[in-house]
């Protein structure tokens, strides 16, 4: 299986994936945990880019996110699930939807149109959509001391990108769960598993 973790900041996505792939391990299969932007050398060295300033132009921005996901899918992501490895990737193709669509705007009829060209039959089986209060969310990834350039943006931008996952999950229930990540560790850990197992079945 491939699956996808999305939220917003501080949803705990990272936890959430490691524990999984500990509990997925224990159980005997081989699990590859991976993260976008990133994921390959070259789309790590594309992340440091994109992570690490602002102004780019709206456009470029999408266009260096699929170029990473494409390396991220051609060389590691469509390898493993090939080879029968359960994929975990924290973030994948409905970032880009949610932050340079619906949150910054850019067009997001091109950002479907690169999700279909760029990355072949490779596309998640399940998505999970870690729901929290931003308000509550963008305090503990700053209070983690990691704080991106997103991070630094204001409620109202968090806000949008909380609508724009729920508006996807609406729109794709045979693929989105969204979970309540406002509980403790364990709590969403649960759900997340519970997920897993009504769709691997
Ligand atoms: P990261 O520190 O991994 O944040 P988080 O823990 O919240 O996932 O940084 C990834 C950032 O990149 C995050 O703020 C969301 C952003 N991003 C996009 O804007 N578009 C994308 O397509 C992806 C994959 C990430």
């Amino acid at each position: 299986m491939f699956i996808t973790f999305e939220g917003g900041e501080g949803a705990g996505k990272t936890t959430q994936i490691r524990r999984l792939a500990a509990t997925l391990a224990a159980r005997g299969h081989p699990v590859l945990r991976t993260r976008e932007p990133g994921g390959t050398p070259h789309a790590e060295a594309v992340r440091g880019l994109l992570l690490g300033r602002g102004g780019w132009d709206p456009m470029s921005e999408t266009l260096l996110l699929f170029a990473a996901r494409r390396e991220h899918v051609t060389r590691l992501i469509g390898p493993a699930l090939a080879a029968g490895i359960w994929v975990l990737s924290d973030r994948f193709a409905d970032s880009t939807m949610v932050y340079q669509g619906h949150a910054q705007g850019d067009d997001r009829a091109l950002i479907a149109t690169l999700s279909r060209a760029t990355l072949g039959p490779v596309w998640p089986s399940l998505t999970l959509i870690l729901d929290i209060d931003p308000a509550i969310g963008v305090a503990r990834a700053v209070g983690r001391g990691d704080a991106n350039r997103f991070e630094a943006e204001g409620l109202a931008f968090h806000r949008r990108i909380r609508a724009a996952f729920l508006e996807i999950a609406a729109a794709e229930p045979a693929r989105c769960v969204v979970i309540d990540a406002s509980g403790d560790d364990e709590a969403v850990a649960a759900a997340v598993l519970a997920a897993v197992e009504s769709r691997a079945a």
